[in-house]
């Protein structure tokens, strides 16, 4: 029998995704199980989803965390091994002359909330962790104690856009606001930035002249709710490789990115 991936989830709102991945894992689309659903926010929707297949769930609430450092930022303790300058040079999340007060608050209330999600799903031994319409950034802080060996990253996310274009909470929206006549979903892994990292799969739609926001978002999740089973597949098939890629551009500016390869089945 071949073996499962354990896969562990953090969702924020209703959990659709979650719900086509979990579908996947029991058709036997998808060589896993979730072993754990955990949410930034207590009242979302895809908790109670989760609980109907009997998978544990917890929640760290980010807004608590947030409210209490506004309130006194003595009240928030950051991990042990949280070291805040180490953590301002490696994200990509500020641009450089933010204001030194709103990336501290960001990085360390950041570090708590993933200390203590690392804490309760250190029980799970997850092998892949997918973001399915989880919204909030991880921190260089969550991401190099999960993805522990920096050549095999084991973080996916889904972005509503076909990236690089439409980072960021509303991807859908501003693909049908700039007037794209093609919309998408992108699944990628992350890395220290916002929806930037190397792109495992996209999947694209038309948007014709009498679609709406709604009717955009529609077409989006429907293809959102395919893509993400096939992907987290490659990586229990162990196709997915990450290399990087070194290109000369025209004006002479040498480049590297990662990026993904997806090996041939066997
Ligand atoms: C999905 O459209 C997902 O792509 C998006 O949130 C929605 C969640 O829906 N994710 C992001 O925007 C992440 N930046 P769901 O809760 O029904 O899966």
């Amino acid at each position: 029998m071949k073996r499962k991936i354990r896969i562990g989830a953090f969702i924020s709102g209703g959990g659709s995704n979650l719900q086509a991945i979990i579908d996947a894992c029991e058709a036997g689309r998808i060589d896993g199980q979730v072993v754990f659903v955990a949410s930034d926010n207590p009242k979302a929707g895809g908790l109670e989803r989760a609980r109907k297949h009997g998978i544990p769930t917890f929640v760290v609430d980010y807004s608590a965390i947030i409210r209490q450092y506004r309130e006194n930022p003595d009240q928030i303790t950051p991990p042990a091994d949280f070291d805040l300058d180490e953590m301002w040079l490696k994200q990509h999340l500020f641009e450089p002359g933010t204001p030194w007060n709103t990336v501290q608050a960001f990085i360390t209330t950041r570090a708590a909330a993933e200390a203590e999600l690392l804490k309760k799903m250190a029980v799970f031994k997850t092998d892949l962790l997918v973001l399915a319409g989880f919204m909030r950034n991880l921190s260089p802080y969550f991401i190099d104690r999960f993805n522990i060996d920096e050549a095999h990253p084991r973080i996916m996310n889904i972005h509503p856009a076909l990236l690089p274009v439409f980072p960021g909470v509303d991807g859908y929206g501003d693909t049908f606001r700039y007037g794209c006549k093609i919309g998408g979903c992108t699944v990628h892994f992350i890395d220290y930035g916002e929806d930037s990292g190397p792109i495992i799969g996209q999947k694209a739609f038309t948007i014709a002249e009498d679609d709406t926001l709604e009717t955009v978002k529609q077409k989006g999740l429907a293809l959102e709710w395919r893509l993400y089973p096939e992907c987290i597949q490659l990586f229990a098939e162990n196709r997915l490789e990450t290399i990087t890629l070194t290109h000369t551009k025209d004006n002479g500016e040498v480049m590297q990115r990662r990026v993904v390869k997806i090996a041939q089945a066997k």
